[in-house]
């Protein structure tokens, strides 16, 4: 597994996507590859395929820029503009008739500005701002805070129109949009260091918000401290460890459960359908809860006996993964979690898991204990399905 490190330190560029893994017996290796295909700019391409589908986006905006009078109590005021000299910027000391500017609006803005000539050679430049400092500000002042001609969440929307769409649309709504600072929660409106003008890197982001306990959704349930649940849980799944949370989550809202990039089951039992686990088996592969016998696609098998496809496979109550894992980091390999929560309290039941050289056991929380081999010889006769007790 290469360092986390190793991944981020790549000019800003943290889009490390991890592709499909193939279990072929033995360890997968897949972070590797993404870091090579990475090198190669193939992410990139696609990432431009990917913008090629969304409408075009405004690199300017018409604003009206007259000085609005004293009387109408603008909320900030250019100081040039305040000492009342025009021609600081226009051909003529004249108010009522300044005349033209004197320069291009940009060349105009740094003269002053010099030292956002080195904001905006940031690694990262935001095309609105390297075209029109005016399609944001006005010179002379404004109704809005540091010369906006708009609220800046309305003004960033204004122009971001696919995003504005999620903003009203999306059936799963992310707050971090819409509360404090808005876009520029995470977004410097000028120019970044990290790819996607994105003020530190996402990972930092995310758990830089997701780091306090009491965060509640949309409806109201409490939310994982995740920087706490990180810092308990060293085995820490790929992504999670290689810091992608955009690997399974979109930051601006979306369709799925949780913000997921796919589908993923809501609750904890499921009937089988392949569709509802898109988002795992984007990177896994599918055939490890497809066939019933198996001495290759898992290692969650009694012999030939394929466990995933007991347990997850059916029509109906079918375990979810998260009845076995923890999707970010847990305490035991594997990504196997400690507890489940057991029936309408959701009173924490442990799953008491062992590895063992050749498998593993669960003791007495969904059934007595059993154990697994996954080598080829079945370590337990094989008890048929119906035998199990409830699981909760
Ligand atoms: C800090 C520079 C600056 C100063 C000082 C300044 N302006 Fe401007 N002004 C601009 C810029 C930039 C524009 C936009 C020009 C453009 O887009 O072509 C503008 C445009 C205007 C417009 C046209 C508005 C519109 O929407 O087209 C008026 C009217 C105007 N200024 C009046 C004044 C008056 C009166 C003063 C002096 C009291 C003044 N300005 C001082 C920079 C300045
Ligand atoms: C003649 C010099 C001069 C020019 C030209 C100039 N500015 Fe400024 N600007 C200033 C000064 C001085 C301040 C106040 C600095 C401070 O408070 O730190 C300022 C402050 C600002 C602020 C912060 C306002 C606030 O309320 O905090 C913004 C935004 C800004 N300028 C944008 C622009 C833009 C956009 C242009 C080009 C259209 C521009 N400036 C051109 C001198 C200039
Ligand atoms: C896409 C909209 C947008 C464009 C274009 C834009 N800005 Fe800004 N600018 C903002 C926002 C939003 C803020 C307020 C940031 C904040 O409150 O943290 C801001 C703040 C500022 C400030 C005040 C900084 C401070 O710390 O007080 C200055 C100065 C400034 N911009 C200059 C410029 C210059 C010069 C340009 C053109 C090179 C430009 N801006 C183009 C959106 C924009
Ligand atoms: C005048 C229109 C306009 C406004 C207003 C505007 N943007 Fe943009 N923005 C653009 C354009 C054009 C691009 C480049 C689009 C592209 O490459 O597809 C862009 C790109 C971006 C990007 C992507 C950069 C990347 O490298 O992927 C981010 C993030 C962004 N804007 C954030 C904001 C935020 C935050 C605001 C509000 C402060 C804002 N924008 C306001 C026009 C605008
Ligand atoms: C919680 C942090 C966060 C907030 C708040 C946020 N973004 Fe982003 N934004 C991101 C991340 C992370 C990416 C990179 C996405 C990726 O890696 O797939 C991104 C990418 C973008 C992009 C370029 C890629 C794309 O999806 O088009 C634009 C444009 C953008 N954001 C605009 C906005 C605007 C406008 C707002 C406010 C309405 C906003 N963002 C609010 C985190 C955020
Ligand atoms: C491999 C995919 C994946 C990655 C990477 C990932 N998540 Fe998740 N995340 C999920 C899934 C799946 C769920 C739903 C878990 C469930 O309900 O069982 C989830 C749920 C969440 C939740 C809601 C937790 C709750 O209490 O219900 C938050 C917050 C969250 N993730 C934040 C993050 C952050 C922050 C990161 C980066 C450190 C991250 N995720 C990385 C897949 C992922
Ligand atoms: C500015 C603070 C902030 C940042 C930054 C932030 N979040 Fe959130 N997030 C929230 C808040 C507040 C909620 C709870 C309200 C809600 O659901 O929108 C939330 C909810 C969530 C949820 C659960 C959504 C649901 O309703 O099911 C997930 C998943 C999530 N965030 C992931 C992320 C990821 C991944 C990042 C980094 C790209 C991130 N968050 C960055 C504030 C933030
Ligand atoms: C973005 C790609 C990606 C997604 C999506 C993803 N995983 Fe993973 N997963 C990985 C990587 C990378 C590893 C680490 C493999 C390694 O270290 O050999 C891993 C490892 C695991 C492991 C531990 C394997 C072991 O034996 O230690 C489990 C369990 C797991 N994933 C379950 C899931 C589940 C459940 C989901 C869906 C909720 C999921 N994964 C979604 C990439 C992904
Ligand atoms: C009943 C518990 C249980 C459920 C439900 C479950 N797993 Fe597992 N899984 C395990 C155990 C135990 C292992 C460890 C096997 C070993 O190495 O001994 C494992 C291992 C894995 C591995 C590592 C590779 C392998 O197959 O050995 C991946 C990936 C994985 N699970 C993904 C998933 C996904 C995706 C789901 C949901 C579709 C899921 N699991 C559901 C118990 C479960």
């Amino acid at each position: 597994m290469p360092q986390p490190e190793n991944i981020l330190d790549n000019g800003g560029k943290v889009i490390v996507r991890t592709h499909r893994l193939s279990f072929k017996g033995r360890g997968i290796r897949a972070t590797l590859l993404s870091l090579l295909l990475l090198a190669c700019g193939y992410m990139t391409l696609a990432a431009d395929a990917k913008k090629d589908e969304t409408v075009p986006v405004a690199k300017m905006r018409k604003n009206d820029l007259t000085p609005i009078p004293d009387l109408q109590k603008p909320v900030s005021a250019h100081s040039p503009y305040q000492d009342g000299d025009c021609s600081l910027c226009h051909q003529n000391k004249d108010r009522t008739n300044p005349g033209a500017i004197i320069k291009q609006v940009n060349a105009l803005c740094l003269d002053c500005h010099d030292d956002f000539g080195k904001v905006m050679a940031r690694k990262y430049s935001h095309v609105a701002a390297r075209v029109n400092c005016v399609s944001c500000h006005n010179p002379h002042n404004a109704k809005q805070p540091k010369l906006l001609v708009e609220e800046s969440g309305a003004l960033c929307l204004s122009c971001h129109t696919a995003i504005s769409n999620l903003v009203t649309n999306a059936k799963v709504k992310h707050d971090a949009l819409t509360s404090d600072a808005k876009c520029l929660n995470c977004h410097n409106p000028h120019a970044a260091n990290v790819e996607h003008l994105l003020t530190r890197l996402p990972y930092d982001l995310c758990v830089g918000c997701h780091g306090k306990d009491g965060i509640k959704d949309q409806d109201g349930k409490v939310l994982t401290n995740m920087k706490k649940l990180l810092a308990e849980n060293p085995e820490q799944h790929g992504p999670v460890a290689g810091k992608d949370c955009s690997a399974c989550h979109t930051p601006h809202g979306g369709n799925n459960f949780r913000l997921l990039t796919k589908e993923y089951p809501a609750q904890f039992y499921s009937p089988y359908d392949p569709k509802l686990y898109d988002l795992c088996f984007d990177c896994h592969e599918s055939s490890m809860v497809k066939d019933a016998k198996t001495t290759t696609l898992t290692k969650f098998r009694n012999g030939d006996q394929n466990l995933h496809y007991v347990h997850v496979n059916k029509d109906e109550r079918g375990r979810t993964c998260r009845a076995c894992h923890e999707v970010h980091a847990s305490k035991q390999k594997h990504q196997i979690r400690d507890a489940v929560p057991y029936g309408k309290t959701g009173y924490m039941l442990k799953v008491n898991f062992t590895q063992t050289a050749t498998g593993g056991s669960c003791a007495q929380t969904c059934h007595l204990t059993r154990s697994y081999t996954n080598s080829v010889v079945p370590l337990v006769p094989k008890k048929t399905d119906s035998d199990l007790p409830k699981s909760p």
